[in-house]
């Protein structure tokens, strides 16, 4: 045991204790940061006069070498440190001696780990966004090829109306866009920086916590010393932003199991991205879907663990917080893999377009059409609605869809019919009359491509 505050004590910490209270096992994985925001803050205690500019080399010069060792494998985390911050400032005295002991001056470990942390999450958000942006460029692929992929449109998991891979794969561009837009509203939110902050109530050496800032890529210093070491409401909307991400995939995943399924056939998840039974041999199972699926919960779980978590806990502060950590890394790890995956399965993913062009016939999705057809033809809408009904009627007795009834049939029921009822619920006619902006007629697909294709070379 190595630790940083032996001073008071007059027994060694049990062992028990000791693990239990220890956090490097975990927040290892902040190393990077701690070291750029300890290089940070010995350059502005150089330059506030602090440390002399040797002090402030023999520190810089350490803490590299520290890094460079850590990234070459050479140094391990070792678990006698009981945290990253202790692991660092401990090597950088062994490497450079008493020098070494002065980098903590005006510092605590609770801005210290704030800081690390928005680093941290600084990073991930930027990765998380970089795959994200992907996924936008497969979906958007995706769409320009299937403009005129007829399939049925759902609610209630009822074939409703009528309308295109494009245009279905475009309602998750939207839900993924939304997903980035808010990587990029909490990375401006977090962007404070806590450093200087000291254990709670700043620090009587004169720090220059602007500079620090600056040095660090931060809008500015936060300005409540308290709130800076205590807060840790970025994390909480990270999570519930990337339980958002999980959500989405999650309802995309679900439908791709479901169109993968024996019965739909809407698509094939290639090989590649599938698994098989060990002892049905028939089966070729979706597994990656139903695991990012499955993995929806766990990151939903981090959001709940943190929120609770901080739910009444006094100003400043306090341990418990240390609980903010494996859970926000696993999320955001869970996260980044889900996406990478989901991108690769859709992107591999074949469509059988017959068998979903075969889907919207059978399931009357033009019968709206239909209606829409009388309606043109001046029969009110709602009694257009009960002829189209009958119609529908008849098409079950006979098991056939409304493009397979004759005219005779057709005029039976209502003699408005004529030879052009065909192309009106045609499929191709049903899509492509719905042209308002939004909806999946090709013109208005292509509108909403343009935007959409400026909007990834923007952003
Ligand atoms: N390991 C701690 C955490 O993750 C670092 C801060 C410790 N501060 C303290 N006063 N014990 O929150």
């Amino acid at each position: 045991m190595a630790q940083l505050w032996g001073g008071r004590f007059t027994k060694e910490t049990d062992q028990l204790v000791y693990n239990f209270n220890a956090s490097l096992s975990f927040d290892q994985k902040l190393y990077k940061q701690d070291i750029t925001g300890s290089m940070a803050h010995a350059a502005m205690l150089a330059r506030q006069g602090i440390l002399t500019e040797e002090e402030k080399e023999a520190i810089t010069e350490g803490l590299q070498g520290i890094l460079a060792d850590i990234e070459a494998g050479v140094l391990e985390f070792s678990p006698e440190y009981e945290d990253i911050h202790s692991f660092v400032e401990a090597n950088l005295i062994a490497r450079k001696g008493d020098v070494g002991k002065k980098l903590h001056t005006g510092r605590s470990r609770n801005d210290q780990v704030a800081l690390d942390m928005k680093m941290y999450v600084r990073d991930e958000i930027g990765e998380i966004d970089s795959l994200l942006k992907e996924l936008l460029t497969s979906l958007l692929h995706i769409m320009k090829e299937n403009l005129h992929t007829y399939m049925p449109g759902f609610t209630h998991l009822q074939k409703a109306q009528p309308v295109t891979v494009a245009h279905h794969f475009g309602a998750y561009f939207e839900m993924f866009k939304r997903d980035r837009s808010r990587m990029t509203d909490i990375r401006k939110r977090l962007n404070l920086c806590p450093l200087g902050s000291g254990a709670l109530a700043g620090t009587t050496y004169p720090l220059d916590r602007a500079y620090t800032a600056e040095l660090l890529g931060f809008d500015g210093p936060t300005l409540n010393s308290m709130d800076s070491v205590a807060d840790r409401d970025y994390l909480i909307e990270l999570l519930a932003a990337l339980s958002t991400v999980m959500m989405h995939l999650s309802r995309f995943c679900e439908e791709i199991i479901v169109w993968n399924s024996n019965e739909y056939q809407f698509v094939e998840i290639d090989d590649g991205y599938s698994t098989g039974s060990s002892i049905m041999p028939q089966k070729k199972n979706p597994d990656i879907a139903e695991l990012v699926r499955g993995k929806t919960g766990r990151v939903y779980g981090a959001l709940m663990s943190i929120l609770t978590t901080m739910k009444g806990i006094p100003l400043a502060y306090n341990k418990d917080m240390q609980e903010d950590k494996e859970f926000t890394f696993d999320a955001i790890d869970t996260v980044k893999g889900c996406i990478a995956l989901f991108n690769g399965m859709i992107s591999t993913m074949e469509f059988k377009k017959e068998n979903m062009e075969n889907s919207a016939k059978n399931g009357f999705t033009n019968a709206t059409d239909a209606a829409d057809y009388l309606v043109n033809h001046g029969v009110p809408f709602r009694d257009a609605h009960g002829i189209v009904g009958r119609l529908v009627l008849t098409c079950i007795e006979k098991n056939i869809s409304l493009d397979e009834m004759s005219l005779e049939e057709y005029q039976a029921i209502s003699p408005v019919f004529e030879e052009d009822i065909y192309e009106a619920i045609s499929m191709k006619k049903c899509v492509e009359k719905r042209n308002t902006i939004g909806a999946p007629g090709t013109d208005a697909m292509r509108e909403v491509i343009a935007i959409q294709e400026k909007y990834l070379t923007e952003n």
